[in-house]
């Protein structure tokens, strides 16, 4: 169904008026985000929303858009979303050029019913990370990408279709981005107004950088980090699992999901507690959760009898964390490893429920009085980490999963969770990406690459699986020291299939480096040219080397002062727009909520032309190399080794840095404030 490439024509939302929409009961809706916006703006967004359509629908639309504004908090225009299932479809079923048709293939996975939290909200995951801001400009995205020629850039501003402009071939055919705010108003009530007027979207990272390929993306990230931590916290070897050892956490969400199916992948015992039934289903259904229960004795029960067996399985308890925390610590149970994983970067948007309601009194609660909310969300938060740091002192290993937990224990009053009770300075308890993921992956230039085999064939993904091992073990064993991080990715893969991993578009997540990410990029380049497959879209999470400024996260292990600034993420998007990725994405807040972050990423559409080529030994090798010599500079050991073996190997220099003499600086500075 490919079109010519044809001159472009006018592109607008017009013809029959769509009926009002039937929704499925079935699917579930995200929570009303009222904001209480004045009557000015009130009538601000209602206009905003009506530039979309013709004037002679405005009388029938007007009305319509205030009551979605007054009962939800957001104008969705739910009657232009289109009837029935959206899904990632084949590409050959879309309408345009390949790079525009393979663009449709992510937008609608990332709506999928089967992939995305709020599809009807185009919600796809962490609570309010969104595809665009409303179905008007879905429909209009869309039309644009149908027409688009390849001489063209679509420019799409917080899901706003800007326009098609003139462009190089080689330039990005989208460039997006989401929520870039002016410094005086990045923070969370302008941005939720700004949200409310229809002028702003919140992409988490992935949602509105069109890349979301189901909790597969997280699950390997997961289960890196989990026997990562035993690693480095319990001491287990490089060859061992987490045999009999126990991991408390909370969240079976968009990402949360993961932790299940990683636990039980690392051959440990998972409790996680959720207070929303529909996702413990959900995650049963998928068969990613063994058991489930409302009945903590039941649970540690199974608990006790899985520590002697050895066996792996993942528990939910329905029901809430800090329950879950009380009870561990009433009976002085022994907990390994723990965590957290509620929606802590929208705390008082509905992430978090606090202790003492269930899920559907949280919602009600939220809609009716959210000051009320909030208070008791900082009760809650207060007496969770209270309840974590006595489990502590018994032994357990806490981390920040990167939700911003210890950030919203921090704004809830528990001035003691940050060091010298200022968060700048950071926090009493590690974040997982400066203890584990940042040191023994990002440094080194290791993170979630994926790909995406837009064919829609098992059988593509099952031949590009087999070409990524064969790379992975030639890296393995040509390096001059073995990597541990080798060995557990050619173990991913061997297991890939068998795990069934696949939720959506037939996708695979490789936290491969910044050498093997071109060397498969180049393997799968020239088996598509040779049609052995179908052509491949590849991408990455945004929470990766190069594409994110978070000091509470990505750029934790950054500490030479500059992980305040969000220089790198800026850089690497840049640099990955004008070495000819095909998308680019720059948003505000991914993960951890607004103005906390910078996040960017992009898409390659590989369609096996030599063009190609260039484009992957300078775009994806820049996409990498960019957060190392940020790292390397920033004097991190492991990014310093990656820098230097890369200044030996490339067309191009990394700036390193001098150390001076241990203790000699301290010394210099002492005498001087003595004098
Ligand atoms: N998984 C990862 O590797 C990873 C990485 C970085 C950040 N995060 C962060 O983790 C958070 C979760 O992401 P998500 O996509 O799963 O979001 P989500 O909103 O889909 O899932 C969070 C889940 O927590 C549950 N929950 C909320 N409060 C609870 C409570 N008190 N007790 C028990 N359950 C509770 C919610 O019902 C929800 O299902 C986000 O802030 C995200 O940014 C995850």
């Amino acid at each position: 169904m490919k079109s010519k490439d044809a001159a472009p024509i006018q592109v607008s939302i017009s013809g029959r008026l769509p009926s009002t929409p039937r929704l499925n009961p079935q699917i579930r809706r995200a929570p009303d985000r009222r904001q209480g916006l004045n009557q000015s703006d009130l009538v601000l967004a209602v206009k905003n929303a009506l530039r979309y359509v013709p004037q002679k629908w405005h009388e029938v639309l007007a009305p319509e858009f205030l009551e979605e504004l007054l009962s939800r908090g957001r104008i969705y225009a739910y009657r232009f979303r289109p009837e029935g299932r959206i899904w990632g479809k084949p590409v050959d079923d879309y309408h345009g050029i390949l790079e525009a048709r393979s663009i449709q293939v992510m937008i609608d996975n990332n709506l999928d019913f089967d992939v995305a939290l709020y599809p009807y909200e185009l919600v796809t995951y962490g609570e309010t990370g969104q595809v665009c801001q409303n179905w008007l400009q879905y429909r209009l995205i869309k039309k644009y990408l149908e027409s688009m020629r390849s001489d063209q850039t679509l420019v799409v501003m917080s899901g706003h279709p800007l326009g098609l402009f003139p462009a190089n071939p080689e330039a990005p055919r989208v460039i997006l981005t989401n929520g870039l705010m002016v410094g005086i108003y990045d923070n969370s009530q302008d941005f939720q107004r700004a949200q409310a007027l229809g002028v702003c979207n919140y992409a988490q990272m992935t949602a509105g950088g069109w890349m979301y390929i189901g909790p597969q993306g997280i699950v390997h990230g997961t289960y890196l980090t989990l026997l990562n931590a035993a690693r480095k916290y319990l001491g287990i070897g490089n060859e061992q699992n987490l045999e009999s050892i126990v991991y408390l956490s909370s969240g079976l969400g968009g990402m949360s999901g993961a932790q299940a199916k990683a636990i039980e992948i690392a051959g440990g015992i998972g409790v996680i507690a959720e207070v929303d039934l529909s996702r413990i289903k959900t995650r049963s259904e998928q068969g990613w959760l063994a058991r489930w229960s409302s009945d903590l004795d039941q649970i540690f029960g199974w608990v006790n009898g899985l520590r002697e067996s050895g066996e792996a399985m993942s528990i939910a308890y329905h029901g809430n964390v800090v329950d879950l925390w009380q009870y561990v610590l009433d009976r002085g149970i022994q907990v390994e490893l723990a965590s957290d994983q509620t929606s802590c970067h929208a705390v008082y948007e509905g992430g978090y429920t606090p202790a003492g309601v269930t899920f559907d009194e949280g919602r009600r609660l939220l809609a009716d009085d959210p000051k009320e909310f909030r208070k008791n969300v900082d009760a809650s938060l207060r007496r969770q980490y209270r309840l974590i740091m006595s489990m502590r002192e018994r032994g357990t290993k806490f981390w920040d999963y990167g939700n911003s937990f210890l950030k919203a224990v921090f704004d809830a009053g528990e001035k003691d969770v940050a060091l010298h009770g200022d968060a700048r300075n950071g926090f009493v308890l590690p974040s997982y990406v400066e203890d584990l993921i940042g040191p023994i992956c990002f440094d080194y230039g290791y993170g979630p690459f994926r790909w995406v085999c837009l064919s829609g064939k098992s059988d593509d993904l099952a031949k590009t699986d087999a070409a990524a091992m064969d790379v992975i073990k030639e890296l393995w064993l040509s390096r001059k020291e073995s990597r541990g991080q080798d060995r557990d990715n050619y173990i991913w893969l061997k297991d890939a299939d068998r795990n069934k991993l696949v939720v959506g578009t037939k996708a695979r997540i490789l936290y491969a480096d910044g050498t093997g990410r071109v060397r498969i990029a180049e393997r799968f380049n020239a088996m598509v040219g040779k049609g052995e497959i179908g052509p491949v879209m590849l991408g990455r999470d945004h929470h990766d080397v190069s594409g994110t400024d978070s000091p509470f996260r990505e750029t934790a292990n950054v500490r030479d002062g500059s992980n305040i600034m969000a220089e790198m993420s800026h850089q690497c998007w840049a640099g990955n727009a004008v070495r000819g990725m095909t998308m680019v994405v720059l948003s505000n807040g991914g993960g951890v909520g607004i103005g906390k972050a910078i996040n960017g990423g992009f898409g390659l559409v590989l369609d096996g032309s030599e063009r190609l080529n260039k484009v992957i030994s300078n775009a994806l090798d820049w996409d990498v190399a960019c957060g190392i010599a940020r790292r390397a500079w920033a004097g991190n050991p492991s990014a310093i080794e990656t820098a230097k073996a890369w200044n030996e190997s490339h067309l191009g220099h990394m700036t390193m840095p001098n150390h001076p003499v241990e203790g000699m600086v301290e010394k210099v500075v002492s005498k001087r404030m003595k004098a």
